[in-house]
């Protein structure tokens, strides 16, 4: 590669499309609606000549026909600088596809694997598709505010000493409410081990883009690291990057084609670019716009801090178990004194002020600041907190505890068998003893009570019907209302 090739002003693929679009070439391939003449007038209307003109497959245009590296190969490797990765996929499926891929690679088979318990459903979803075995960890957790933590790494040095036959361990960092687990510590019990150290930092797109935010899992020594760019890294919905670390404990090739396994044959320009010019922007001017930012969000929670009725995550969460960083581009309040639950703080944020949360709970409500706010959507922000606490003011009640799920006792079949079984649906009553094919976690407290291939016991109905009753939504049941599940069908004696 030449000097050129390492200019992280330059944004290669993007570029070369924008050429293609330019010389208005006469296409005579897919899509159909060639650059916007076929489509809906209405879709034209909406999204315009050039989003249309650039909604191309990746491949089609010839842009990746000539010398290595071509502008998508240079695009992939400049990410892997910026992100200071040995190697990194761009991903079209969202950081999902990511965690499909990493169990397919990591997690054949029959392998057992270490997970934190609250991962991504991408993580059980990929387990079903690759036959793997999860040993689960528990993530640490804050019972008054429903919250779950990181891992610690003294529990991950406990869990990995007890299955010495694991190769893996998935860990998730920041947590959606923005707090950071010890990755480093985590990365020197599992390379102790021998074990790789998987940071799924969907929530950390930006995170090594700025000295005052959390470091980057990579930099803290994980061997891969998944980033969900479009959530704060500033590329469009649905596109990610997975980067590799230096390590040889993740095998690069195996990976490259389990990636490929699960993407469309025609990717998306319009995401792949949006992936080259977030990175662009990051890596040549993330650090100002995040300072910029930064800055703001000083003043903004020291206006938080003076609303009476309102707490603020933050910081000072730094040192509990589980925590080793806190992001500050999310702002997550504890509504609990103002005598209301999150999930009405939002709802009256959004009917009062059409200002739109990222998540509630019956505690808390989650802000989503992005890299490039302005000062007066962050007063809208701090006015519209203000207010609601006042408007919804009365006695404090409603927000008890929310306890998480007792431990797990693992799974009986693998996610896999138990969602590809034969499965019949019965009363939940009747279904201690027998085998999960579902997947259900309440929100709070976001840790999955059930897993497909776990048995069903007294316990964990209890607890569902415990944390239902609290107000927790249920992601994952097939039947909402708790009265039936899909469970795998029993062998009957002949
Ligand atoms: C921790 C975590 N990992 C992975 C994902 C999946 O990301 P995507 O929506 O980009 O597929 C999410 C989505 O919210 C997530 O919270």
């Amino acid at each position: 590669m030449s000097a050129a090739d390492h200019d992280q002003s330059r944004a290669p693929y993007l570029d070369a499309i924008v050429g293609y679009r330019d010389r208005d070439p006469t296409r005579f391939h897919v899509p159909g609606h060639k650059g916007g003449l076929g489509a809906d007038p209405g879709l034209l209307a909406a999204l315009g000549e050039d989003a249309l003109g650039f909604d191309m497959a990746q491949g089609i245009d010839g842009i990746d026909d000539g010398p290595e590296p071509t502008p998508y190969a240079l695009a992939e490797k400049l990410a892997a600088e910026a992100y200071g990765a040995e190697q990194t996929w761009f991903l079209s499926n969202g950081a999902s596809q990511g965690n499909h891929a990493l169990c397919l690679a990591l997690a054949p088979l029959g392998r057992e694997v270490v997970a934190q318990r609250n991962s991504h459903a991408s993580i059980v979803d990929g387990l079903v598709l690759s036959g793997g075995i999860p040993i689960f960890i528990e993530p640490e957790y804050d019972p008054d505010l429903g919250m779950a933590l990181g891992v610690e790494p003294a529990h991950l040095a406990e869990v990995l000493a007890a299955n010495p036959r694991v190769q893996a361990a998935f860990i998730v960092s920041p947590t959606y409410y923005g707090l950071t687990a010890d990755v480093a510590g985590c990365a020197e019990v599992a390379h102790a081990a021998g074990v790789a150290l998987i940071v799924d930092q969907a929530w950390g797109a930006h995170l090594g883009f700025h000295p005052d935010l959390p470091a980057s899992a990579l930099s803290a020594g994980a061997d891969a690291v998944l980033t969900s760019t479009h959530k704060l890294g500033g590329s469009m919905t649905q596109s990610a990057m997975l980067h590799l670390g230096s390590s040889e404990r993740v095998d690069g090739a195996a990976l490259g084609r389990a990636i490929r396994l699960f993407r469309s044959t025609s990717q998306s320009m319009l995401l792949l670019a949006s992936l080259d010019a977030a990175r662009r922007q990051l890596a040549t001017r993330g650090e100002q716009l995040l300072g910029e930012t930064l800055e703001l969000l000083v003043d903004v929670r020291s206006r938080l801090n003076e609303i009476e009725l309102i707490g603020l995550v933050d910081e000072s969460f730094v040192g509990r178990p589980g925590v080793g960083g806190f992001d500050p581009l999310r702002i997550v309040i504890d509504v609990r004194a103002v005598g209301c639950t999150g999930l009405e703080f939002s709802e009256s944020l959004q009917q009062q002020h059409d200002l739109h949360p990222e998540m509630a709970t019956h505690a808390t409500v989650v802000f989503v600041v992005s890299l490039a706010e302005t000062p007066e959507r962050l007063d809208r922000l701090v006015e519209a907190v203000a207010a609601t606490a006042e408007r919804l003011q009365r006695p404090p009640g409603g927000n008890e505890q929310v306890h998480r799920p007792g431990p797990s006792e693992g799974c009986i079949v693998s996610p896999r068998e138990a969602f590809l079984g034969e499965a019949e649906v019965i009363e939940l009553d009747h279904a201690v003893g027998r085998i999960s094919c579902e997947s259900i976690a309440g929100y709070p407290p976001g840790i999955p009570a059930l897993l497909p291939g776990e048995r069903i016991t007294a316990e964990v109905i209890a607890h569902l019907r415990e944390i239902a009753a609290a107000g927790s939504r249920l992601h994952g049941a097939s039947d909402p209302t708790l009265t039936t599940i899909a469970v795998l069908l029993e062998e009957r004696p002949a």
